[in-house]
């Protein structure tokens, strides 16, 4: 197995650790977004303190996504050019696969924008907040995609097993979404005299993630 690694281009092991950890990563991000808006986790984890975690995994994520992307500009074998990366399908390795990756990417940008925009906007800001973070929650299935018909390693074991556990945790949190409502307005209203972080999560989490539909 380590003779066959040998011979393989260290970017090219790296582009490929790169977006499984991406992936990895993005599948955490919707699952936090999602269990903002439940109360399943009661104590065990605050509004707040998921909210920290959402934001973390948000930017982490972004970060090796443009890592994967960077490697496949210094990567020997591929080449991709800026062009490539940029525009949906216009590689010339796998276009279509590929471009689901670049339309991911797209998808996931417009939130962080507002997120730094938001404040100054004031109420539409909000609404903006809102409508990109639904397109980011709509990203996932469409990286998840590009997973499976890009990866070299899409189809082997442990892959099969970590797409069917990213699948399933997002399930479940949709589920707990569905199923463990909010707290009701008055007590969110309470709580935000008392703490307004947490109210700032409560209105930080869109009304309907995208993938409940
Ligand atoms: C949210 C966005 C993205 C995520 C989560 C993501 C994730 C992944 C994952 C998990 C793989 C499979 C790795 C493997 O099984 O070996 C992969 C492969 C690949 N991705 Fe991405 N990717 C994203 C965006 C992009 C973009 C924007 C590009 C470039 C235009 C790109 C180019 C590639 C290429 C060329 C491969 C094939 C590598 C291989 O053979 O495995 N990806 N990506």
């Amino acid at each position: 197995m380590f003779d066959a690694l040998a011979n393989i281009p260290w970017t090219w092991l790296l582009i490929r650790a790169s977006g499984i950890t991406a992936w990895g990563l993005l599948t955490a991000v919707v699952v936090w977004g999602i269990l903002l808006r439940t109360r399943v986790l009661g104590r065990v984890a605050s509004p707040q303190g998921l909210l920290v975690m959402h934001r973390w995994l948000s930017a982490l994520a972004l970060g090796f996504l443009f890592l994967h992307m960077g490697l496949l500009l210094i990567d020997p074998a591929v080449q991709f050019t800026p062009t490539q990366l940029l525009i949906p399908f216009t590689s010339t390795w796998q276009p279509f696969a590929v471009g689901l990756g670049t339309v991911a990417l797209w998808m996931l940008i417009p939130v962080s924008v507002m997120g730094r925009l938001r404040s100054r906007l004031g109420k539409a800001g909000n609404a903006w907040f809102r409508r990109t973070h639904l397109i980011a929650y709509a990203a996932w299935p469409v990286a998840t995609a590009h997973y499976v018909l890009a990866g070299t390693d899409a189809i082997a074991q442990w892959s099969v097993a970590l797409l069917i556990a990213g699948t399933s945790l997002i399930v479940l949190a949709l589920l707990a979404r569905a199923f463990v409502p909010p707290a009701a307005p008055r007590r969110a209203a309470t709580a935000a005299e008392k703490a307004p972080a947490v109210a700032n999560a409560a209105a930080e989490a869109p009304a309907e993630p995208a993938l409940v539909s």
